[in-house]
């Protein structure tokens, strides 16, 4: 359902003829999605200023069958934030900006564009924090975490978007503007609208403006990287930490072959004279200082080979750099197949002794690189020296994630990387009930029509 001729003109009559972007030139960011993976040939974008500049541009899209990709930073991993199809993308730029931060309770209100940067810096400059954080907070939005559901480096404590999300506006693919942004901290009056757009990926409705719960700041923050000769022991040691540590923000895990890297990609001298094992990264935050108590914890664990630990925030990032670079340096080998999956906690050893094998089998010129959430048995999985469109890789890890009792997603959400495998993770009944709800909000399927669950995708 690609925009018609003189379909920008009507765009331009809603939004302003500034608004309305065809130039390939210009259009040309939002076209490939962050890995280089997905990548569409042209597109139409449009940029809305308010809700009810969107609620037009839905309707107009409506009465003309066109399909809408909602964008915010283009920095999903799934290749849901690009018009493959040819959709018109609707990009949140125009809807950015800290509306209102109640101090006394704590409930932050923003635009869908504002990044993530912007909500933290707001959060604090009033005495709070935001509970998510993710490497690409500078360009992911507010609208594109609500939309994917985003999980991030604070999940074990605080939980993903949809547990910060108190309120939330949008237009439905019928170009209703729904809005539930109250002044109550607690809504138990019928269906959550937020959890039911949050991890949506766009294919409900567009989300203009949410309220966030926000969580307390802490003074008091300490960083350890650890090193274990053996990875099991680096991975048994992440699914411990959670029930030891009260105090724990953070629990992540990686592995020498992505540290090493890591140094060599971006000049970093080696966290430890030698790479090689498992690294765990643990950090815990209070209003007193928490070292000796995460030293105990450190203490405890067996075969700790290396220990680093941060006491002020410039040592504390100067630690995270080698686990949060990891994104960006695998881009540096090729473009990824990038998969987010998780399994019970006490089989992520077995997840990792086995996924390189079944990988490997299927193609041995691939190259595999594991990192990811170890505090919640979350493992990224990155393939590189596999075709963009070669599949047979990702349906390895996600049979073995499924034999393992896991789940295919984790985190970064379902997208189109993902879409073939809905029936591998969901049984027939609940993906008729997806199909179900997403007719409720979007009847005439525009809404991301190619991601997560498709309309016409009749089971
Ligand atoms: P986009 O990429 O623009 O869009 C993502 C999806 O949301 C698409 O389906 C799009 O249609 C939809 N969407 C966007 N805005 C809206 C809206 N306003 N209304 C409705 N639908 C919308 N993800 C994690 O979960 N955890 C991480 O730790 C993490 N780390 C990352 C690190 C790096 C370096 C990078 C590049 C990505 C990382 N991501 C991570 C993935 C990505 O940042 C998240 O998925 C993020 O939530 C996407 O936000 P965005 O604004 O860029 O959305
Ligand atoms: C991360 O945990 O760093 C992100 O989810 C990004 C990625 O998977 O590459
Ligand atoms: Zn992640």
């Amino acid at each position: 359902m690609p925009p018609p001729e003189s379909f920008a003109g009507l765009l331009r009559d809603i939004v302003g003829p500034d608004h309305v972007a065809e130039d390939p030139g210009i259009t040309e960011r939002y076209r490939r999605d962050w890995t280089g993976r997905f990548d569409a040939p042209a597109t139409l974008v449009v940029r809305p200023g308010s809700s009810a500049e969107v609620s037009e541009v839905v309707r107009t899209c409506r009465d003309h069958g066109v399909a809408i990709v909602a964008q915010g930073g283009n920095t999903g991993l799934v290749g849901g934030s690009v018009p493959l199809d040819g959709e018109l993308v609707v990009s949140t730029e125009r809807l950015s900006g800290i509306e209102s931060v109640t101090a006394h309770a704590g409930v932050l209100t923003a635009g869908a564009g504002t990044t993530i940067t912007e909500v933290h810096r707001g959060a604090r400059a009033a005495g709070w924090d935001y509970g998510v954080n993710l490497a690409s907070r500078d360009s992911a939005t507010l609208g594109g975490t609500i939309a994917t559901n985003a999980g991030g480096t604070r999940v074990v404590r605080y939980g993903d978007t949809r547990r910060q999300v108190v309120g939330v506006e949008f237009v439905t693919g019928a170009g209703a503007i729904v809005s539930n942004i109250g002044g109550t901290l607690r809504d138990n009056t019928g269906f959550h609208l937020p959890s039911i757009v949050a991890g949506s990926e766009g294919t409900l409705g567009l989300v203009t403006r949410a309220a966030l719960r926000l969580v307390p700041r802490l003074e008091h923050r300490t960083t350890a990287l650890l090193r274990f000769a053996d990875p099991r022991d680096a991975i048994e040691s992440a699914e411990a930490v959670r029930g030891a540590l009260p105090a724990v923000e953070s629990v992540e895990l990686c592995f020498a072959e992505g540290v090493a890297l890591v140094c060599s990609s971006f000049g970093l001298p080696t966290p430890f004279p030698v790479i090689d094992g498992g690294y765990v990264l643990v950090e815990v935050a209070g209003s007193t200082d928490l070292t000796d108590e995460l030293a105990a914890v450190v203490a405890s664990l067996p075969a700790v080979a290396d220990a680093a630990v941060a006491e002020d925030p410039t040592a504390g990032a100067r630690l995270w750099r080698y686990r949060e670079l990891h994104t960006e340096a695998i881009s540096t080998v090729g473009i990824p197949h990038k998969l987010d999956v998780a399994v019970p906690p006490g089989a992520l050893s077995e997840l990792v002794a086995r996924v390189g094998g079944e990988i490997t089998a299927v193609d041995p010129s691939a190259r595999v690189w594991l990192f990811g959430h170890g505090g919640e048995s979350a493992l990224h999985v990155n393939i590189t020296g596999v075709a963009p469109d070669d599949d047979r890789v990702d349906e390895a890890v996600l049979r073995l994630v499924v034999t393992l009792g896991g789940s295919i997603s984790a985190e970064h959400g379902i997208g189109r990387a993902k879409r073939d495998w809905m029936e591998v993770a969901h049984d027939r009944s609940t993906i008729e009930l997806f199909t179900r709800i997403k007719s409720a909000f979007d009847p005439d399927g525009i809404m991301n029509p190619a991601v997560l669950v498709p309309l016409g995708n009749h089971f």
